[in-house]
C-alpha cells in the first residue's frame, strides 16, 4: 500500500511541476501500460493473469535488479494476499519471466528454465505398477481390445480433446459404460488424484 501511495504522490507532484513548465514538454503517459515482451512462457501468462486488477505499471515501476526469489515472492503475494486466481505453477512461471525480464536473472539461468517448464512427465514405471496393482490389465491391453478398449484406441479417440486428461481421470475414478460398448467398467474410487493423473497420462500417451 505504502509504495503505491508514494507512487501516486510522485505522479501528482510531476503533474503539478509539468503544469508550470512549458506545455510543449508535456508528454502524457501511454493509455495502456504493457508488459515487456519475452520468449519465456510466463509472458503470455502474466499478460493474461496479472492485468485483471491493476495496470502493468505496478510491475514496470518495481525497483530493478530483483532476484528470481523476490519476483516469485511478488507473484506469490498476489496469489496469497490479494487472491489473484493463479496456480502454484503459474506463480513460478510468472516469477521466472519477471525475474529474467525486469530483474537480475537471465532467461538462460538454470533456475529460470526449471521454473518455466511444466513438471516432469510421470515415469512410466509408476504407471505400470498402478495398472498391475489395480488389475487394469485384466480388462485392458495397450494394443488390442480385451474386455475394455485398447489404451492406444483411447489415446487416439481423445488426441484432439483439450479436456482429455480430466475426462480420462474421471472415467477411471467413476467407471461407466456406453462410450465403447455396453460392458461396464467398475469404478476405482479409492485412487488418489495423483494416481488417477499418472494412469490417465499413461493411457493418453499410448
Ligand atoms: C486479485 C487482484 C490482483 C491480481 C490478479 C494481481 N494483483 Fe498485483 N496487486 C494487487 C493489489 C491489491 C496490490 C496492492 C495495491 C496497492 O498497494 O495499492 C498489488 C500490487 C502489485 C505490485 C506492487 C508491489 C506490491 O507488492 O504492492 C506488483 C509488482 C504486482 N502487484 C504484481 C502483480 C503480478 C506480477 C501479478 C500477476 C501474477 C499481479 N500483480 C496480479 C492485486 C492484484
Ligand atoms: C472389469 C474390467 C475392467 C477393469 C478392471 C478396468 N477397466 Fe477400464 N474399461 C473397461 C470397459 C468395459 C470400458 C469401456 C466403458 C465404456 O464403454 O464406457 C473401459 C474404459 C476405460 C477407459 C476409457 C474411458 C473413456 O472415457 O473413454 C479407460 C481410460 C480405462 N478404462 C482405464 C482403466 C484403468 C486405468 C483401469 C485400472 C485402474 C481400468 N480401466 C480397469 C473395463 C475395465
Amino acid at each position: 500500500m505504502k509504495r503505491m501511495s508514494a507512487l501516486l504522490c510522485a505522479a501528482q507532484i510531476c503533474v503539478a511541476t509539468l503544469a508550470c513548465a512549458t506545455p510543449l514538454e508535456i508528454t502524457l503517459p501511454p493509455e495502456t501500460a504493457v508488459l515487456k515482451p519475452s520468449a519465456l512462457p510466463g509472458y503470455p501468462l502474466a499478460q493474461q493473469k496479472c492485468s485483471t486488477c491493476h495496470s502493468a505499471d505496478y510491475i514496470n515501476f518495481q525497483p530493478p535488479g530483483m532476484s528470481l526469489t523476490q519476483w516469485t515472492g511478488e507473484a506469490r503475494k498476489m496469489q496469497q494476499v490479494y487472491g489473484a486466481p493463479i496456480s502454484d505453477q503459474d506463480v513460478n512461471i510468472i516469477g521466472a519471466y519477471l525475474a529474467a525480464t525486469y530483474g537480475s536473472a537471465r532467461a538462460s539461468d538454470a533456475d529460470v528454465q526449471a521454473a518455466s517448464s511444466p513438471p516432469a512427465p510421470v515415469a512410466k514405471v509408476d504407471a505400470m505398477a498402478l495398472l498391475q496393482s489395480n488389475s487394469c490389465l485384466s480388462c485392458h491391453a495397450i494394443n488390442h481390445k480385451v474386455v475394455g478398449p485398447a489404451y492406444r484406441e483411447v489415446a487416439t479417440k481423445y488426441a484432439n480433446d483439450p479436456q482429455a486428461l480430466a475426462k480420462i481421470m474421471s472415467s477411471i475414478q467413476k467407471g461407466g459404460t456406453g462410450k465403447w460398448g455396453n460392458i461396464t467398467m467398475p469404478p476405482f474410487a479409492q485412487l488418489s488424484p495423483d494416481d488417477l493423473q499418472t494412469l490417465a497420462t499413461f493411457v493418453l500417451s499410448q
